[in-house]
């Protein structure tokens, strides 16, 4: 099987490591690809929003199969055109994208079915906005309702700000994405993550995992992307899971079809859990970075024939082969990010690294200069180890960060600092 991977960060050197360890994967192709997929897969630099583009490239190449990683290919209807063209891939259609596209239509697809998640109210001009902020009072949590790549929620802990948060968004800091604004209980638990590959009304659960979106130790600092992952998540138990499907995950699904709009792909739960009770945060119709990291280092090579099963409509011929193991990725990023930060500095050692089924470092944003690896992004490399339990986990992850070789990078000392305060 010819395969692509659409996508160029380390959610995408994990999804096309495991790809490539999968004896059906004849050639592998990443669409841009970094440095690190460079050394896996062949890269081709192609615009992925864009279907004809894509469409072109996959006959002339003769790809079989599309793996589809961030969402933005997703709202831009890549996944339809690709279908309609006959080309199979892994990614669901716009329609049913919206899941991530628009808060708005989540939270009355909740409502529709039940589903548990924070009480809301949505706004299209600042006075009523405020005057039901007045009304809620703080802590309260006002979103932007469109895609704003993960910058346009704010926990607001007191009225004041609140109100400065609503003010930036009416005044078009998301461009047309705070045109629309979704205002939210805040909710107090313990966050997860729940993955599924779902089509249609066929739901297989695929794995849990906890990220940590503060830039540092303890949890301070301002919000990123995610500064590293594990899974499994403990506070994810069977009973947890169960309810999250019965309750949230289940429910939605049947919506979307009886709405003409089913959801093919994989979906991903944000959820917020207390007292063994989850309440839906959000949903994201893509993996998640780096919890993708995690999940294909515990999964490997056979989250090839589970996507494609899915892309085929067959999720109910296949199980996935569990483990009794623990995965952790550290992320090394730029210092200064998520602030400024520079692009450019060579990284060293990648090479004494081990790299096999229980240590990978992932490309995050990096590209090849005649041979030197050098930072090209905020969030840089995906240092991820796999072992029996969580501590063994962490101790190699830690111990590859120690080898390299780049003083204008950094992490987290504590990632999986939850878990492992309570396994010991
Ligand atoms: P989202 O983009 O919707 O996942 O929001 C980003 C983060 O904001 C989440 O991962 C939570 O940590 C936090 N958050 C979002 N909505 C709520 C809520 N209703 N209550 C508490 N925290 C929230
Ligand atoms: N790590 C959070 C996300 O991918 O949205």
């Amino acid at each position: 099987m010819n395969i692509l991977v659409l996508g160029s960060g380390g959610r995408e050197h994990a999804l096309a490591w495991a790809i490539s360890q999968n004896p059906k994967c004849d050639r592998l192709i990443c669409a841009p690809g970094n440095a690190g997929m460079a050394e896996i897969a062949d890269c081709a630099d192609l615009d992925i929003t864009s279907g004809s583009a894509l469409i072109g490239f996959c006959e002339a190449a003769a790809v079989d199969f599309v793996v589809i990683g961030p969402e933005a290919p997703l709202a831009a209807g890549v996944a339809d055109r690709l279908i309609e063209a006959g080309i199979a891939c892994f990614g669901p259609t716009a329609a049913a994208a919206r899941l991530e596209a628009s808060k708005v239509f989540t939270k009355e697809i909740c409502a529709a079915v039940g589903a548990p998640t924070a009480a809301y109210a949505h706004f299209t001009e600042l006075a009523s906005a405020r005057a039901y902020v007045k009304a809620q009072g703080a802590p309260i949590v006002i979103k932007a309702d469109g895609l704003a790549a993960g910058k346009g929620v704010i926990v607001a802990e007191t009225e004041a700000h609140a109100f400065a948060a609503l003010d930036d968004m009416f005044a078009g800091a998301f461009g047309s994405a705070g045109a629309e604004v979704v205002i939210e209980e805040f909710m107090t638990g313990e966050e997860a993550s729940f993955f599924v590959l779902v089509d249609c009304e066929q739901v297989l659960p695929i794995g849990t995992a906890q990220d940590h979106k503060r830039v540092g130790a303890g949890d301070t600092g301002p919000n990123t992307g995610g500064m590293g992952a594990y899974s499994p998540a403990p506070v994810l138990t069977d009973a947890v899971a169960q309810q999250a499907l019965d309750q949230i995950i289940r429910p939605t699904m049947a919506e979307m079809v009886r709405r003409g709009t089913p959801y093919r792909g994989v979906l991903y739960a944000g959820l917020m859990i207390k007292d063994g009770a989850p309440r839906l945060v959000e949903y994201n119709v893509r993996f998640g970075d780096p919890e993708c990291q995690v999940l294909m280092m515990r999964l490997g090579a056979q989250a090839l024939d589970l996507m494609f099963a899915c892309a085929e409509g067959r999720l109910d011929e296949i199980a996935v082969n569990w483990a009794e193991d623990h995965a952790l990725t550290v992320v090394m990023a730029a210092q200064g990010y998520p602030g400024r930060y520079s692009k450019g500095s060579e990284i060293r050692a990648l090479a004494v690294c081990p790299e096999d089924s229980h240590h990978m470092v992932f490309h995050a944003g990096t590209r090849n200069d005649q041979g030197r690896v050098l930072a090209d992004g905020g969030r840089v490399l995906n240092v991820t180890a796999r072992a029996e339990t969580l501590t063994g986990a962490a101790e190699r992850a830690y111990a590859m960060v120690a080898k390299i070789d780049w003083p204008e990078g950094f992490c987290r000392p504590d990632i999986g600092w939850r878990a492992l305060r309570d396994t010991t």
